[in-house]
């Protein structure tokens, strides 16, 4: 059996309500990117940093899977589908896909601030500065700053390069080392890159363009993976 492996990003999310980080303006829901996602700015202003993420993870809570999240996960009762996400929502995992390697973390979890493989689940939206863990150290949300090291880089290294089809989905590719993927796939790997603006963005050649938003590119896949 082939072996599909989907790289999402908050493209496929978008749908769901829940903004993309790269808009026009800069902003990650107001936000500039360093005043709530560096290890620095969890330095600086705490409690600022867990009011932001307790913000996108009462969105996250509230979303829904749209029809792209349901797709991947009927596709995977009829293939070996793997998804890599760079997304921090839950919305793969709640459309019922089971195989879901998180690269930069997971919102509704928490981990200790002194052991990044001290890692919680979080019961309701809201992380509190008083939350600690065994050691008595503050919990923080379960993401990968930017600065930070992406503990599963390479498991999703191996994973691209089994890959006999590899699909894109909603990531302007600008975030590394996860933007790396591409360079390890096989060179007979089908490579498929779903984007509304995918015309924008170098990939390489012989990649199959489908630039549509990611319930739009539903058939488009359909008929690109039919046998
Ligand atoms: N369907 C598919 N793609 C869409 C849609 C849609 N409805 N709407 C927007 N997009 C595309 C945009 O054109 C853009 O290329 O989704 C992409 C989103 O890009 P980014 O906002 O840069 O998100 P992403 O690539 O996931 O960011 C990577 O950066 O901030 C960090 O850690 C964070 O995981 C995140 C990483």
């Amino acid at each position: 059996m082939r072996k599909i492996v989907v790289f999402t990003g908050a493209g496929i999310s978008a749908e769901s309500g829940l903004q993309t980080f790269r808009g026009t303006d800069g902003l990650w829901e107001g936000y500039r990117i360093e005043e709530v996602a560096t290890p620095e700015a969890w330095q600086r202003d705490p409690a600022r940093v867990q009011h932001f993420y307790n913000l996108r993870r009462k969105a996250c809570i509230a979303a829904q899977p749209n029809a792209a999240h349901c797709y991947l996960a009927d596709l995977a009762k009829l293939e070996d589908v793997q998804i890599i996400t760079q997304n921090i929502d839950d919305l793969h995992e709640r459309a019922g896909s089971d195989r879901v390697l998180h690269l930069h973390g997971q919102i509704r979890m928490s981990q200790s601030s002194l052991d990044s493989k001290a890692i919680y689940s979080i019961a309701g939206d809201t992380l509190l500065m008083t939350d600690c863990c065994e050691r008595g150290a503050p919990l923080r949300p379960h993401v990968v700053w930017f600065g930070e090291a992406v503990p599963a880089m390479d498991v999703a290294i191996a994973m691209a390069e089994g890959a006999d089809v590899f699909i894109v989905i909603g990531t302007s590719l600008q975030v590394y080392p996860a933007a790396n993927l591409l360079h390890y796939l096989k060179s007979d790997c089908t490579l498929i890159f779903v984007d509304p603006n995918a015309s924008n963005y170098s990939v390489p050649a012989k990649t199959v363009l489908v630039e549509q938003t990611a319930i739009k590119s539903i058939p488009y896949l359909q008929n690109l993976l039919a046998k």
